[in-house]
């Protein structure tokens, strides 16, 4: 399976200063530097993490394929338009979610998204649907022209965290059935959402179908643990007058 690393969380740090670090166009390079194989990114109308200009410059400044997801609004059609990502990832958005809660509803907004995508197929950006693992939405989606789905492990993660494993195994079925069958009519499968070191195992079980994951929080989490203990050893040697190299 591929390996996209959402960096917005990266923002989340720098927005809480309005500073200029961390840099999420700095964490894209050595997420690339690291072996990903994709930089995903949530440009969120109201601009809580990622900011236009890191999207621009990200898109300028990696090699590796760049995911946008976004809501299916006027606004981030025109700006996705404007960048080319590789590919756009359309999520529903709610403004006072803490992060994306559940899939986008293509099932009950089939008209608009088959016009909404349209100028993306146009132009050659690969168009993927963020949702829940029920058959009506893969197969709306497939109705709308979407080229690949994303489906929603934000459940399964939940029970496993609660270490409901049976319920987890049940989701984890629910996620193999919508990942063949989007396969079956043609469309290129993904997932993520809520996916961690402890919890990524099962979704591992399902490498024949998906092909790709997309993990933010507890990469960067992560990293923060990680890169602590040097940073901090590297301020006091600022202190100190000793040689950081
Ligand atoms: N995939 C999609 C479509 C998302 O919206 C998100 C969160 O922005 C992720 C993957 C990554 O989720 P997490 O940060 O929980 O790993």
């Amino acid at each position: 399976m591929r390996l996209g690393v959402n960096i917005d969380h990266v923002a989340t740090v720098r927005q809480a200063r309005r500073t200029f670090e961390p840099s999420p166009v700095f964490a894209a390079l050595i997420v690339q530097q690291a072996g990903a194989d994709q930089i995903t990114l949530h440009l969120r109308e109201d601009r809580r993490h990622i900011q236009d200009r890191d999207l621009e410059l990200i898109k300028e400044l990696v090699i590796l394929p760049v995911n946008l997801e976004m809501a299916p609004v006027e606004e981030m059609r025109s700006i996705a338009l404007r960048v080319k990502p590789d590919r756009v990832t359309l999520v529903p958005e709610k403004r006072e979610e803490i992060t994306t809660e559940g899939g986008l509803d293509v099932a009950g907004m089939k008209g608009y998204l088959r016009e909404y995508i349209e100028p993306f197929k146009s132009v050659g950006i690969e168009v993927s649907l963020f949702i829940d693992p029920e058959e009506s939405q893969v197969r709306a989606s497939a109705e709308v022209g979407a080229d690949a789905i994303e489906l929603h492990t934000g459940t399964y993660a939940n029970l496993w965290n609660e270490h409901r494993f049976e319920e987890a195994e049940v989701e984890i079925e629910r996620l193999k059935r919508a990942g063949e069958l989007a396969k079956e009519l043609g469309m290129k499968v993904y997932a993520g959402h809520g996916l961690t070191y402890q919890n990524v195992k099962g979704v591992l079980e399902l490498s024949g179908i998906i092909e790709e994951l997309n993990i933010g929080h507890s990469i960067i989490a992560n990293s923060v643990i990680f890169g602590l203990e040097r940073a901090v050893k590297e301020m006091l040697n600022l202190m100190r007058g000793e040689d950081n190299g």
